[in-house]
């Protein structure tokens, strides 16, 4: 699949059509999510796949009861293993092992959604539960649970913020004229309907 149509196809979907999604093609999808950029290539990322329905139940209910999550068939818990990055970054460490995560976390979608799968990225949810539901220890953080699955809505992706107003050149605050902006060419692939109903709101 074309970059542009995997990165703009790629959306948060929240619901899920019932049907299995193999062990085969998350190993795909791991695989191939795992070339990505880590702190010292350390890959401090870890991973849990949820399959069994009482799991995934105890698990939407500690993401804030967000029921939802219940029609995705797996959720990949990452988790992160901090303890060689801390002692390797020292003071750096800790935001290096969760930045490494969120990277790996996005890859993870990125890859699911070319190989036909949907995914939403959940951090909504309470990490001492999660880590009890699931046996994780102690020194061990679940960072993102993914939802995975194949998806039973199709959505546009939503206008995002103009570049020219959220990038300054060579310091703070210095805006140019000749940075242009290349959203225009975007629009027939995004949801402006959205953006303008969320500026109505403003
Ligand atoms: C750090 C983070 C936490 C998120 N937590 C949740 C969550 O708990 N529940 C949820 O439904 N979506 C969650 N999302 C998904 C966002 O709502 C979604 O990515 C955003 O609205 C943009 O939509 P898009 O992914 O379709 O572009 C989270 C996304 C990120 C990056």
């Amino acid at each position: 699949m074309e970059f542009k149509n995997v990165y703009l196809g790629r959306r948060a979907v929240r619901r899920y059509k019932d049907k299995e999604v193999s062990l085969d093609l998350i190993g795909e999808i791991i695989d191939l999510a795992g070339f990505a950029p880590s702190s010292g290539n350390v890959q401090n990322w870890r991973f849990i796949i949820v399959t069994e329905q009482a799991k995934r139940q105890q698990i939407a209910d500690a993401a804030l009861e967000q029921g939802w999550m219940l029609e995705a068939p797996v959720y990949l818990i990452v988790c992160n293993d901090h303890k060689d990055v801390e002692a390797h970054y020292g003071k750096l460490g800790k935001m290096y092992s969760i930045q490494n995560c969120a990277v790996i976390s996005f890859g993870v979608m990125l890859a699911a959604y070319d190989k036909g799968l949907s995914s939403c990225w959940v951090g909504a949810f309470d990490n001492e539960a999660v880590q009890r539901i699931l046996g994780i220890p102690e020194d061990m953080d679940p960072e993102v649970i993914i939802t995975l699955g194949y998806g039973d809505e199709t959505k546009k992706a939503s206008l995002r913020e103009d570049p020219r107003y959220i990038s300054y050149f060579n310091s703070w605050g210095s805006t140019s004229t000749n940075f242009p902006s290349h959203l225009d060419k975007l629009k027939s692939l995004v949801d402006i309907k959205k953006q303008i109903q969320k500026i109505k709101k403003k």
